[in-house]
């Protein structure tokens, strides 16, 4: 009996500590990033895609964006922050590189950890862009112009994804 409930003890503290031990990109984070609320934009000018009243978005510019991403439709404060670039992590991508492109487009290998740690913080926090993206972060998250709603968001809210950046980030950012 004694021995029943000393095991079920350790296992309570072995399963929470590995819980709260995942820091790793792979264990939460890797399928959030993949999620096509994020990639889909990121791909935009490096794979093709179809518009709505065009035969390719990809002919439009920066300015023609906000035409139809309006400021109604993201909910945006500065409705110009819908825009796209090559360079970022895209679909497709394992966990590794999808990571490693994430550190890449913030010149990590240029900056002390702690600096790296704050833009992380700053970007996956506070962008506009990535907050449309996490389900339920802003009212507004995953609205298109054609009143359509991208569904293939960060599930799982805004406090838990805050949670588990933060966990990866004290985890060190390793790219595992
Ligand atoms: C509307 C398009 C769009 C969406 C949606 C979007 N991104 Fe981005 N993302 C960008 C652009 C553009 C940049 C480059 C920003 C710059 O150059 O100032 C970027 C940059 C990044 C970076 C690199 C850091 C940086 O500051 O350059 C990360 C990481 C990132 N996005 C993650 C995400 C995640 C995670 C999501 C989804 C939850 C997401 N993005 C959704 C367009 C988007
Ligand atoms: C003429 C109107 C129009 C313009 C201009 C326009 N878009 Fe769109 N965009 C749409 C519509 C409508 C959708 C939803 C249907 C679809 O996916 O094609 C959409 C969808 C998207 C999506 C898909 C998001 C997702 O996760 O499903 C991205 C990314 C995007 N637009 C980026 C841009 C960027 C960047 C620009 C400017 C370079 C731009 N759009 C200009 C109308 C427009």
């Amino acid at each position: 009996m004694k021995i029943g409930i000393f095991s079920v003890i350790v296992f309570m503290v072995w399963s929470g500590s590995s819980l709260a031990g995942d820091t790793k990109f792979s264990a939460q984070l890797f399928a959030k990033f993949q999620v096509k609320g994020c990639t889909t934009c990121h791909d935009f000018f490096e794979k093709e895609r179809s518009g709505h009243a065009f035969t390719s978005h990809k002919g439009r510019t920066s300015e023609m964006c906000v035409l139809c991403h309006t400021q109604e439709v993201t909910g945006f404060k500065n409705a110009d922050e819908w825009f796209a670039r090559p360079g970022l992590y895209m679909s497709g991508m394992n966990a590794q590189q999808t990571c490693e492109a994430t550190k890449a487009s913030l010149n990590a290998k240029f900056k002390s950890k702690t600096k790296i740690a704050r833009d992380l913080e700053l970007h996956l926090f506070e962008d506009p862009r990535v907050l449309w993206g996490v389900e339920g972060a802003t009212p507004k998250s995953g609205m298109l112009p054609d009143g359509t709603k991208e569904k293939d968001l960060a599930k799982g809210g805004l406090k838990i994804w805050k949670e588990q950046v933060r966990e990866w980030i004290r985890g060190g950012m390793k790219c595992q």
